[in-house]
């Protein structure tokens, strides 16, 4: 696969899978501007990997909940790098509270960064591609809960349910403009959100794990590669799809490790 002229943009690229799609997409060639909440300095280290992979690679701290500030981010992409035509959104947070003692903060919170923020981002970049009539994909880090619901994290549920129809809504849009929109959708990925919720429920990890049919819990290079799969310029096809890759989980019934 070559990526080599193609700017990714991913948001929450400091988190673990944003971290190993930075890496997969650079490894095929693709410059790569990161954005997260986090401290410009805690970006370092990374930015030097990708460096060293031959791309050029940026930082730039945004808060994708606010559209002032994914505007913005835009803006120094595009003087720094380009324009992005690989954009991934795929910042998000969790919170995990029975929907009956979820505060309206704790709501808002979750759908200003992971829905709102995933907006923001794709309609700022497709409008974009769009107007300077550059081809370009659209990959949004949806999840297996998209679907399934799980009781112990509903507002984020929801959020995700949410990302699957933007998924559809924005690939009829953009279709007609030689961009492609899709979701991957993992199953409980061992690092990042879960890994820090099995951190404090450690026996989550192996009652999850068990869970699975296939018995293996997603790694993040894995959620990375199926990233890179759907930015392949081979890949002409599949738009307004969410790629389900969660080890056969959501066709198990039955409780959840919570
Ligand atoms: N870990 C899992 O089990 C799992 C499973 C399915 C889907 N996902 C999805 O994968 C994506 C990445 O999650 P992760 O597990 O790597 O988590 P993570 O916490 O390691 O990464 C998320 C990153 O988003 C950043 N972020 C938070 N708020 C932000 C904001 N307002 N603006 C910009 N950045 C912000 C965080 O600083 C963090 O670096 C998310 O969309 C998540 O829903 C994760």
């Amino acid at each position: 696969m070559h990526l080599n002229g193609s700017i990714a943009l991913i948001s929450g690229g400091l988190g673990d899978i944003g971290k190993a799609i930075g890496r997969e997409l650079a490894s095929h060639g693709a410059d790569v501007a990161i954005g997260d909440v986090l401290d410009t300095a805690q970006a370092s280290s990374y930015l030097n990997e990708l460096l060293a992979l031959g791309v050029r690679a940026i930082y730039t701290q945004v808060d994708v909940s606010s559209p002032e500030a994914v505007s913005a981010w835009y803006v120094d992409v595009e003087t720094k790098l380009g324009i992005p035509n690989l954009i991934i959104p795929n910042a998000a947070v969790v919170s995990l509270v029975r929907i009956r003692d979820l505060t309206p903060e704790q709501w808002q919170r979750e759908m200003r960064i992971n829905l709102d923020g995933a907006f923001f981002m794709a309609q700022t970049g497709g409008k974009r591609l769009v107007d300077t009539g550059t081809s370009g994909r659209i990959v949004f880090i949806g999840s297996w809960v998209g679907s399934t619901p799980q009781d112990h994290i509903p507002a984020y549920c929801v959020t995700k349910a949410g990302l699957s129809m933007l998924t559809k809504v924005l690939a009829l849009d953009l279709a007609p403009h030689n961009i492609l929109v899709n979701e991957v959708a993992p199953g409980n990925v061992d690092a990042g959100l879960s890994a820090r919720i099995f951190e404090q429920n450690p026996s989550w990890r192996q009652v999850s794990m068990d869970r699975v049919p296939i018995k293996i819990l997603t790694q993040a290079d894995e959620v990375a590669f199926q990233v890179a799969h759907l930015c392949d310029p081979r890949n002409r096809q599949m738009t307004g799809s969410t790629l389900l890759m969660d080890g056969g989980l959501s066709m198990m019934s039955g409780p959840n490790p919570a």
